[in-house]
């Protein structure tokens, strides 16, 4: 069923914010309902939010439909399995499964003042993050702690605050230097742009420009937080202490 915008998201369209549309792939292992727990503590005080989550599985969990039903969001639950094949690329599938999803409900043209953001499920998120990122007009950029082994990878901005170039050290020669948490997308552009796609064959460090290079040029990126001067999301990894737990012993669920 198409979505028309004054329709769309129970009410979400009245405050008359753009929508912000976070895809979020995930999977299942032990620290999943921690990490969805914590992202959801964030998305939740968002105002103008719809949470899409993509379960890496044939079929949709009990755990995360459970979780879902109570996480106090508007949300859209989804699965799709990645095959053995796929090894690197994590989350890509699921994440076009998500742009699909958006495709499927809304025409470009009549679709609600709208940006998309793909977050994942470990990530660490500041609340100022989504309000930078809500006005997108096409991709808006800006800097990721803790990736591309450096403290943080950014971009250059000149003097007119546009784009200078990439502040990075791995993989140089990327075209677009950035880390899937360092950028959101207008809705519009996305829709009008069908057939853009992550690639699931990228090599390492190239899936976010497997999508981006057939969306926008360089010249047009909008560099946000300050210039790109702040860090307003950190690419987290959560560890948990060795488990020695045996499944078969476990009665609640983690
Ligand atoms: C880095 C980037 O930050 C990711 O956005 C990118 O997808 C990934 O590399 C890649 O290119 O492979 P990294 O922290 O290494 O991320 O990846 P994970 O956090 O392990 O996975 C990214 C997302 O995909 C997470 O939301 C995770 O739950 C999900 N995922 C991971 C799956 O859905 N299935 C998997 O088998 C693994
Ligand atoms: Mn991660």
């Amino acid at each position: 069923m198409l979505w028309k915008a004054q329709d769309v998201l129970g009410g979400l369209t009245h405050k008359k914010l753009p929508i912000i549309f976070v895809i979020t792939p995930t999977y299942a292992r032990f620290v999943q309902k921690a990490e969805l727990t914590r992202i959801a503590n964030t998305f939740r005080q968002v105002p103008a939010i719809h949470w899409i989550v993509v379960e890496d599985s044939i079929n949709k969990t009990k755990l995360v439909s459970n979780f879902l039903k109570t996480c106090g969001m508007e949300y859209t639950h989804l699965c799709v399995k990645t095959s053995a094949e796929v090894t690197m690329s994590k989350g890509a599938l699921q994440r076009n499964l998500g742009l699909s999803w958006l495709r499927n409900k809304f025409l470009p043209g009549e679709a609600p003042s709208a940006v998309v953001y793909f977050a994942d499920d470990d990530n660490t998120y500041s609340l100022e993050l989504f309000e930078e990122m809500r006005y997108t007009k096409k991709v808006s950029v800006w800097p990721v702690a803790f990736v591309g082994g450096q403290l943080y990878e950014s971009v250059k901005v000149n003097a007119e605050g546009k784009f200078d170039g990439w502040d990075v050290k791995y993989a140089v020669e990327r075209p677009f230097a950035i880390d899937m948490a360092g950028f959101a997308i207008n809705l519009n552009l996305i829709l009008e742009n069908s057939k853009a796609i992550f690639h699931i064959d990228a090599e390492s460090g190239f899936l976010e420009a497997s999508l981006l290079i057939d969306l926008v040029s360089l010249k047009d990126l909008e560099p946000k937080a300050d210039n790109c001067t702040k860090i307003l999301v950190w690419h987290t990894k959560t560890t948990i202490q060795k488990i020695y737990s045996k499944l078969d012993e476990l009665h609640l669920e983690v």
